[in-house]
């Protein structure tokens, strides 16, 4: 079945109220959903109320107290339809269903982790608890009765407010829960089990005191603690920032070890996959630290964007994800280095969102079809989705971006809310016309801008060509003119920006030109020497840009630029076309020379003070084997890539080596401590190691700092290294038996050591993933074990996964099946690796190919798998 959003019908009744309660037993859990129905004005008396399921089996059903007869309604696994209701405008239908939460494995709707009893309802998990309008534009307020075994659940938890609890005899207790707050059945939760809990509170702006708790496992509460604080630092930000308070008494959260996605911002009881809460120096890196913070601030700031103001459809999932990205962005943004958080920013949108803009799978910000709604938690809606809103903040301005803002909240409180409501309340609050703009949600594909620039010394004039396009996408196959904020500069000599004199050709302001037709002749009077061109500064833009420019210009933007993501920019593009000029080379058997201008720039940016160390570590980054190839484009050769990018590492450790190594030596972080600049130190130290284990091809330096390393981020580079670029060497072997030996008891260290392995280049790779499926720590059934394994090797890996033989591919599409058996949402997720196979030198292409015609034969395939596969091969 296909949706489409012009098929859009608001429901014919209401569920003003529900009231659920939950028997919790492992394997019969038992639920009795009261809900009070409302005919929806205009909608006739007797219209068959039908309501959503999903696997579920029905035990009793009642109208106003009185059992239903048997011709009154039809019920299957997933439809309940009472054929002739009640003509009053109200009545209450009691449904009771029977659960199997430990036989649940797909993790959608109640299921079992670990032992404790969770759910995850988004999007369409509740039809899987009982019959409902599963859909986000019903809003109702719950109250949840729980009862389990005191024993093995003596924590139950919902959303809402507590409002009694008390014990039932037999060892049974029970707890119930008031949410005022009305919301759609996706923001619903349940939680039950034995845990430990870290509290602490709050005061919000206005003087509500709020309790707060973190729930994790036995023996893991110090591991909260910088998930707690990173909560209270996101709660005091958004009011600060966007003047919104916390409005409950409690705000509850749950780790659990089996989660789908990252996190669910469930009202007043956000449910977490572990990995994004727990953390402490010996077990988490600098990155952990960093997406906690991140993710607990993006569930958090939810309950405005999402929660208070949720949407109308599906649909509209980039109305509170997009925005809601912006938010946590602008978060770690303020919370560590504004440069540094951008540039990480960039290449998570180019590593993850162009491949999916530019391949099978590319659809816009706001998608008008889908087969399987859980596809479409994507790049685009959610990364996508931000760059969007952050762009509406460059073309209205600071000022008028937060008066739009703040009148959509007021506007659209307690309601269910469309991307054409978000855009009115930006265009009503500054008068300006947002209809050209509005493409970047309605359009898929990466718009390009072509640009030339010429000066002339006579008439002292700068004149820059500009084209758009945008590339067809699948079912787009013409496109629209966009609205293209590109932020410029025009530096000269000393480094400072040339203001022009006069500018015509198109629409400049603050430093921003509006691109908004297909060709643009903007030309800058009162240029008497020719500037060197800086363009999408800030990255203000999702697009891509075809530019020659001259490699001396650009080494100059990179010493020079005053937009430090700029000066990252340019220094990546050098270091891109170094690279890909190096793997032309390598294809013709040839050897490249590289530019020893650009070589000493690397050693300049290592050493230069003035430069924050994270920076620095960013700079000294090279492009991935998967950013190289996504330049080159097509016919690619995965092994080529590998070497030509080998050699340009090769070339900048050796020339440097000497600096690289009394840096490594000077930039102990000392303490640990998990903030930004300390970690920045630690990341800039990394880099500095890589190299000197690559000009010195030993694995001394490497090993010495896995044996003295104190914190998890070292430890885990220094074993990245010796396993990387030393396989097989008897440091590598003993160093990645020591780290197994030691944290074999620890599944979130335990998928460091899966993904150092998964990773390991070669040939080798796919023997080594094949026999770590069977090693005793890993368990297909657990997402985050499955992503660390087959998910870092499918999208890591680029010499062993796509080996020429096509096996990397075959292992990969017999893991895929297995997962799908119990998981189809993480198997369809983990099938995406697949979505760029066109790109790749015939030969790969046709194994990719086969394996993914392998797949869709299958015909027992779950509609999750087979939306993603049939996507992919059309
Ligand atoms: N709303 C959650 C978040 O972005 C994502 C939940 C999606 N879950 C899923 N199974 N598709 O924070
Ligand atoms: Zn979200």
């Amino acid at each position: 079945q296909i949706f489409k959003i012009e098929d859009y019908q608001p429901s014919d009744y209401l569920i003003p109220e529900t009231k659920l309660t939950f028997e919790l037993q492992p394997e019969a859990t038992i639920v009795t959903a009261q809900l009070q129905f409302e005919r929806r004005k205009g909608v006739e008396a007797g219209t068959p109320l039908v309501l959503d399921g999903d696997e579920l089996s029905l035990v009793r059903l009642e109208l106003d107290g009185r059992p239903v007869d048997a011709s009154g309604y039809q019920a299957s696994p997933q439809q309940l339809i009472l054929t002739a209701p009640p003509a009053s405008a109200r009545f209450t239908l009691t449904v009771v269903t029977q659960l199997d939460p430990s036989r649940n494995s797909t993790l959608m709707g109640l299921y079992r982790s670990n032992g404790v009893y969770c759910t995850q309802c988004e999007p369409e998990g509740f039809r899987r608890i009982t019959y409902f309008y599963d859909r986000p534009d019903v809003l109702s307020v719950y109250t949840v009765r729980i009862e389990a075994d005191r024993a093995t659940a003596p924590t139950l938890l919902s959303n809402g407010n507590p409002v009694e609890q008390g014990d039932l005899g037999s060892g049974r207790h029970y707890a119930v829960w008031h949410d005022p707050f009305p919301k759609p059945s996706y923001l619903f939760a349940v939680v039950a089990g034995d845990f430990d809990v870290l509290e602490d509170s709050f005061i919000t702006a206005s003087g509500r005191k709020v309790e707060l708790g973190i729930y994790v496992e036995h023996g893991k509460k110090a591991r909260a603690a910088y998930a707690m604080d990173a909560l209270k630092r996101s709660m005091v930000w958004d009011e600060e920032v966007f003047g919104l308070e916390y409005d409950l008494d409690v705000f509850n959260i749950v780790a659990v070890s089996d989660f789908n996605m990252g996190a669910m911002e469930n009202k007043g009881l956000n449910v977490f996959n572990d990995k994004y809460i727990l953390a402490d120096e010996a077990t988490a890196t600098d990155a952990d630290f960093a997406n906690i913070e991140a993710i607990v601030a993006h569930e958090y700031f939810h309950n405005w964007t999402g929660n208070r103001i949720t949407c109308r459809d599906w649909f509209q999932l980039c109305l509170k994800e997009g925005l809601t990205v912006f938010r946590d962005h602008e978060f770690s943004a303020d919370q560590r280095s504004r440069p540094v958080k951008r540039i990480a920013e960039v290449r998570t949108l180019r590593a993850m969102q162009f491949p999916e803009d530019q391949g099978p799978l590319a659809h816009p910000v706001r998608p008008r079809r889908y087969r399987e709604i859980a596809n479409f938690y994507t790049a685009t809606v959610y990364e996508k989705g931000s760059e969007v809103v952050r762009m509406i903040r460059t073309v209205l301005g600071a000022e008028a971006f937060a008066r739009g803002l703040k009148l959509y909240i007021e506007r659209h409180d307690g309601e269910a809310a469309t991307i054409e409501d978000f855009i009115r309340a930006f265009e009503d609050a500054s008068e300006q016309d947002l209809s050209q703009f509005a493409l970047w949600y309605h359009q898929a594909g990466t718009p390009n801008l072509a640009v030339t620039a010429t000066h002339n010394a006579a008439d002292a004039t700068f004149r820059v060509e500009i084209e758009q396009s945008v590339p067809p996408t699948p079912s787009e196959s013409r496109k629209r003119l966009m609205h293209i904020p590109l932020a410029f500069g025009l530096v000269g000599e000393d480094g400072q920006d040339i203001v022009a004199a006069q500018i015509e050709g198109a629409q400049v302001e603050n430093g921003v030109i509006h691109v908004r037709k297909r060709k643009h002749s903007v030309v800058f009077h009162g240029i008497p020497k020719r500037p060197a061109l800086s363009l999408n500064r800030g990255f203000s833009a999702p697009m891509t840009l075809s530019m020659e420019q001259r490699p001396e210009d650009l080494v100059f933007l990179a010493r020079n630029d005053s937009d430090l993501f700029a000066r990252w920019q340019a220094l990546n593009t050098l270091l891109t076309d170094a690279t890909i000029r190096a793997y032309r080379a390598v294809s013709g058997q040839a050897n490249v020379a590289h530019d020893p201008n650009l070589i000493a720039t690397m050693g300049e940016m290592a050493r230069d003070d003035s430069l924050e160390p994270a920076f620095r570590a960013l700079a000294l980054t090279l492009p991935s084997e998967s950013d190289i190839a996504r330049e080159i484009g097509a016919n690619i050769n995965p092994d080529a890539v590998f070497m030509a990018r080998e050699g340009l590492a090769k070339a900048i450790a050796c020339a440097n080596a000497d600096q690289f190594a009394t840096l490594y030596g000077i930039h102990d972080a000392g303490e640990f401590r998990p903030d930004a600049a300390s970690a920045g130190k630690r990341a800039l130290r990394n880099v500095l190691l890589d190299y000197l284990s690559l000009s010195s091809d030993q694995p001394t330096y490497a090993a010495a700092q896995f044996a003295s390393a104190t914190n998890m981020t070292d430890k885990a580079a220094a074993l990245t290294i010796l396993a990387h670029r030393f396989p097989g060497h008897v440091e590598a072997s003993a160093a990645l038996a020591r780290f197994e030996d030691t944290y074999t008891n620890d599944p979130l260290v335990m998928d460091k050591w899966f993904q150092i392995q998964a990773s390991t280049p070669g040939a080798n790779a796919v023997e080594v993933v094949r026999s770590l499926l069977d090693h005793p720590a890993f368990s297909i059934g657990n997402p985050n074990r499955v992503r660390a394994l087959m998910g870092t090797f499918a999208t890591l890996n680029q010499t062993g996964f796509h080996r020429d033989d096509g096996e990397g591919y075959r292992l990969f599409a017999t893991t895929v099946l297995e997962v799908e058996k119990r998981n189809p949402q993480v198997a369809a997720r983990l099938a995406t690796a697949l979505r760029s196979w066109r790109s790749l030198e015939p030969k790969r292409q046709e194994a990719a190919r086969q394996v993914l015609v392998m797949i869709s034969s299958r015909e027992d395939l779950s509609s999750d798998l087979r939306d993603i596969v049939e996507r992919i091969l059309s």
